[in-house]
């Protein structure tokens, strides 16, 4: 039986695809290209020699989508696909709303229709919104404070809602921190489009020479040193709980919910320094005001993740900085390159 990938060729889609090829899984493709490149499938045969089928195909193509179920066996899924960016979600609210929400919906249309109920889905750590300690376990209180993270949470509950009417289903939600590095060939990796708006894609960038300075969003958090503490994990580790995770979805049924993160914050200017650490490389940076929306702190308390599914991230803030480093130097436009 083959596993459905929604959104393979994204950034932590194609890092996960390594892991399941490795361990031997078959794996059924879709993405509409989006937001990345035919080129990162590429590179992921050539990293594990193994090959998958894939298809071309939006998730709000409801026929194309069920057409690809129908054929290839599909008994789970994990569905990355989906629009991510924080601001555009707040300037194209109806498009962020309509692609990861229906697109959604069709998948587990089809995926019920065709007793494939096992799905992994990405979430996040937005869906705490501006939590009132660290660190956050999975009974927090939740809230969002933009579209992207709205559709998180009601996919959340749209998932939880369909366990209740089904409990044939088999739910494994991961609430992802902040993903960063690469896997340590440099053949695949984060490829922004733009200007990059996360921290590390943009020191990467200073780094390589292609930005003149990093913006630090603040000084002024009330955190150690002032600036924004997150927790960051290696996407090579991100990927492997989700093998963790549809072990365990093969065994029990029911809706679960996963901080993957490292349990360790770090602030911007940790980051700078073990980044400048990692590489050699000096990253100047200058103090600006704060990033509306951001929040002081941030990180996981990763034991229920450690408990349940024996997944725990393994690589330290250095190897995150250095592989993605290793990426940017080997890719030095992406997979433009
Ligand atoms: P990404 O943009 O690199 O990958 C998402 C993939 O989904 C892209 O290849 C895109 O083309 C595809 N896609 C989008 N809409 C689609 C549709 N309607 N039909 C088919 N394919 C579609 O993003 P990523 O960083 O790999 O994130 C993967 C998932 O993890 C997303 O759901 C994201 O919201 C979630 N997440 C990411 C982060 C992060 O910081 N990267 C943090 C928390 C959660
Ligand atoms: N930051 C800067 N300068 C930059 C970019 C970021 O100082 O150029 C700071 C931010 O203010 C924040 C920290 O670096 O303190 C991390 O910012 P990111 O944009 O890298 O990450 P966020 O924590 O803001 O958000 C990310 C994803 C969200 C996701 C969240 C939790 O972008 O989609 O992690 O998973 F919801």
């Amino acid at each position: 039986m083959a596993i459905l990938i929604t959104g393979g060729a994204g950034y932590i889609g194609s890092h996960t695809m390594v892991e399941f090829l490795n361990a031997g899984r078959e794996l059924v493709v879709v993405d509409n290209f989006l937001n990345s490149k035919p080129c990162a499938l590429e590179r992921v045969k050539q990293i594990t020699g193994k090959d998958f089928k894939f298809y071309e195909v939006d998730l709000l193509d409801k026929e194309a989508l069920e057409r690809v179920v129908c054929e290839n066996g599909i008994d789970s899924c994990i569905h990355f696909a989906g629009l991510k960016a924080v601001g555009e979600s707040c300037q194209k609210p109806l498009w962020y709303y309509h692609n990861n929400i229906t697109g959604t919906l069709n998948l587990c249309e089809v995926l019920q229709k065709y007793n494939a109920k096992r799905i992994v889905f990405s979430s996040s750590a937005t869906v705490y919104g501006n939590p009132s300690s660290v660190p956050i376990t999975e009974d927090f209180p939740l809230s969002t404070t933009n579209p992207y993270g709205e559709t998180k949470l009601m996919i959340e509950r749209i998932l939880k809602d369909l366990h209740t009417s089904d409990p044939e289903w088999s739910i494994s939600i991961l609430r992802y921190f902040n993903p960063i590095g690469a896997h340590k060939s440099g053949l695949i990796g984060e490829d922004p489009q733009g200007i990059p708006n996360n921290l590390l894609p943009y020191i990467t960038q200073v780094a390589a020479g292609r930005r003149e300075r990093l913006s630090v969003f603040g000084n002024d958090y009330n955190t150690p040193d002032g600036t924004g503490v997150r927790d960051y994990i290696h996407v090579v580790d991100l990927a492997r709980a989700h093998l963790k995770a549809i072990e365990r979805a093969e065994k029990i049924t029911g809706v679960e919910h996963f901080n993957i993160g490292t349990g360790v914050g770090y602030s911007v200017l940790d980051i700078v320094h073990a980044y400048e650490k990692a590489t050699g490389i000096a990253i100047p940076y200058q103090i600006t005001p704060r990033r509306p929306g951001d929040i002081d702190e941030c990180y996981a308390n990763p034991a229920k993740a450690a408990e349940i599914l024996g997944w725990k991230a393994e690589y330290n803030i250095e190897d995150m900085c250095r592989d993605a480093y290793n990426w940017q130097l080997k890719n030095p436009r992406g997979y433009d390159d």
